[in-house]
């Protein structure tokens, strides 16, 4: 039968302190202007990087080496701290929505037949972002959706969009938008009557995560149920062109607005009756927006109406809140994760990270599972991020703050694995402001120093690595790898993550001799680190495991 008891290493010993640090948003690149981690003192990555070189390496952190459908799908913190925490490649939620809609099974699940009802006599709502980022919704699979409402009685659409600039490059809402009209426009000629019925900029209209600011998704409730929003516009390409024009706006910070009918109404608020999708697969960003939509009891903003709709995830969200109660496509079933074993062999482990990548280290690493498995054994801190604020003017974010829990959980000698997050890379990264991420990726080097030290003291383990890259490229590039210029000859921003390696260091005066990393798993990646982690602390990794990156050599 099945047990969680792990079989000992053969050589290394148990009971050492092992700090589990991720940058995020930290890949590993050539070194030019746009290489924020590059320009920055980062002298403590350096020293790693330069340091005994079989302690030093770079693993695979996107594409299918992170269960992505292909390679050139970029990395991103979902599915980096999954691999990191799970040990093994599950096909993640891009790729399920990918081969549901492919096949057809999405329109025959429960939760497609329940949204169903509403065709009749309701509307269907589609809600999420609209770009081909492929981290949180890929607009080619709401097209599919559309086509295949359409085809199967959906009557009257309305969709409401988040406009992206993150995932993929600043302005490029204009052509997601156009595009989306005129599918809308052909299903009009076919008679169903679709519509864009609001929007907002992922930032600032829904899309909030881990609570950090409830009046990101009340904003967004406002325009979508309610009908309500500052800005009101006849047509949806106009609007995103008209609200760009805002200075210092961007498609990421777009304001709400409605759209509006002759008579001035908004042509799309969800009313009694109706079907709402939110069509995003990943969790993070829509959970808040489910727990809005669904919960009978909710006291996070006043909803003003909470309409009775058929509602349904792209994927559940939340498998132990069972969030949505419906959805179209199930997600991936992550297993047996490291953390679990590892708590179950006596492991006594914390985590922290600010409220905005907090669960990076619990809820993604754990497999997509809220809390801590014995709390007996486990203490999981949460520092609260800055909000309202885009963090390029506070690029130092609470990094030092982490680094200090860190620190003195590593030194309290309560913990066996002490695991944090760094955010800055990331973060600051995403704003697309390099003079900001340059002070981020100074600031996350540093706190990776407050922790080394804190493991060197207590002759401990340390293990740093990253989810994905991000600030070691800002820069868009052609297929030749040189800088693409806009209209007006200036460079384009890269605010996304990037298709880059990241590195993975070990040491620390815990590390027994003669570990090195092996040179036969060239091709490793994120999921290589949950069984190399389980080595250092003492323990084999399960048989079905990516194989480990270390050995021991005597
Ligand atoms: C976001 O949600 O901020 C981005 O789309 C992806 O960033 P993350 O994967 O680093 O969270
Ligand atoms: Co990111």
């Amino acid at each position: 039968g099945f047990s969680w008891k792990l079989n000992d290493h053969p050589k290394l010993p148990k009971g050492k302190t092992v700090a589990m640090v991720v940058l995020d948003g930290w890949g590993e690149a050539n070194a030019n202007q746009y290489n924020c981690i590059h320009i920055a003192e980062t002298p403590t990555m350096d020293s790693l990087k330069k340091g005994a070189p079989e302690k030093w390496r770079l693993v695979r952190a996107h594409g299918k080496a992170v269960g992505l459908p292909t390679e050139d799908d970029m990395g991103n913190s979902e599915v980096g701290h999954n691999a990191l925490g799970a040990g093994r490649i599950f096909a993640q939620g891009a790729k399920l929505v990918d081969i549901a809609l492919e096949t057809g099974k999405i329109y025959e699940g429960e939760g497609f037949k329940y949204i169903k009802e509403s065709f009749e006599t309701g509307t269907v709502h589609l809600i999420g972002l609209l770009s081909d980022g492929g981290v949180h919704s890929r607009i080619n699979q709401l097209q599919l959706l559309l086509k295949g409402l359409s085809e199967r009685g959906a009557k009257r659409i309305r969709v409401h969009i988040l406009t992206d600039g993150r995932d993929v490059l600043d302005g490029s809402s204009v052509g997601f938008v156009e595009t989306l009209e005129s599918d809308l426009s052909k299903l009009r000629e076919k008679g169903i009557d679709a519509q864009i019925a609001s929007g907002g900029g992922r930032m600032y209209v829904t899309m909030d995560r881990y609570e950090n600011d409830w009046e990101v998704v009340k904003r967004g409730w406002d325009a979508q149920v309610l009908g309500e929003a500052p800005h009101k516009f006849k047509n949806a390409v106009e609007a995103v062109k008209k609200l760009r024009e805002i200075p210092n706006t961007s498609d990421q910070y777009l304001p709400p607005f409605v759209i509006v009918d002759d008579s001035g109404k908004s042509v799309g608020p969800i009313v009694d009756g109706d079907a709402v999708v939110t069509i995003n697969f990943r969790a993070d960003r829509m959970v808040m927006l489910a727990m809005a939509l669904e919960f009978e009891k909710f006291d996070k903003f006043d909803r003003v109406r909470f309409p009775k709709i058929r509602y349904a995830g792209m994927l559940q969200y939340d498998g132990e809140l069972k969030l949505p109660n419906k959805y179209l496509v199930s997600p991936p079933e992550i297993d047996r994760t490291s953390g679990e074993y590892l708590v179950n062999n006596g492991v006594r482990t914390f985590a922290c990270s600010e409220t905005v990548k907090f669960g990076h280290v619990t809820f993604f690493w754990n497999g997509n599972r809220s809390g801590c498995f014995n709390p007996q054994m486990e203490e999981y801190v949460e520092v609260p991020s800055d909000s309202g604020i885009t963090f390029n003017v506070k690029p130092k974010m609470k990094a030092l703050e982490i680094a200090e829990k860190a620190r003195d959980a590593i030194l309290s000698g309560k913990f066996d694995q002490v695991r944090v997050n760094l955010p800055n890379g990331d973060m600051v990264g995403h704003t697309g402001d390099i003079e900001a991420t340059i002070v981020a990726c100074k600031v996350a080097d540093e706190a990776v120093k407050t922790i080394l030290d804190a493991i060197e003291q207590v002759g401990g383990i340390y293990v740093v690595t990253a989810d994905h890259g991000n600030a070691e490229d800002m820069v868009k590039r052609n297929k030749k790898g040189e800088p693409l210029l806009d209209k007006n000859g200036k460079i384009q921003i890269l605010t996304s993550h990037t298709l880059e390696p990241v590195p993975l260091a070990i040491g620390g005066p815990g590390l027994a001799p003669g570990v090195r990393f092996r040179n036969d798993v060239p091709t490793g990646g994120l999921a290589n680190v949950a069984a190399t982690v389980m080595n250092l602390h003492g323990f084999e990794a399960p048989s079905d495991y990516e194989t480990t990156l270390i050995e021991v050599v005597d």
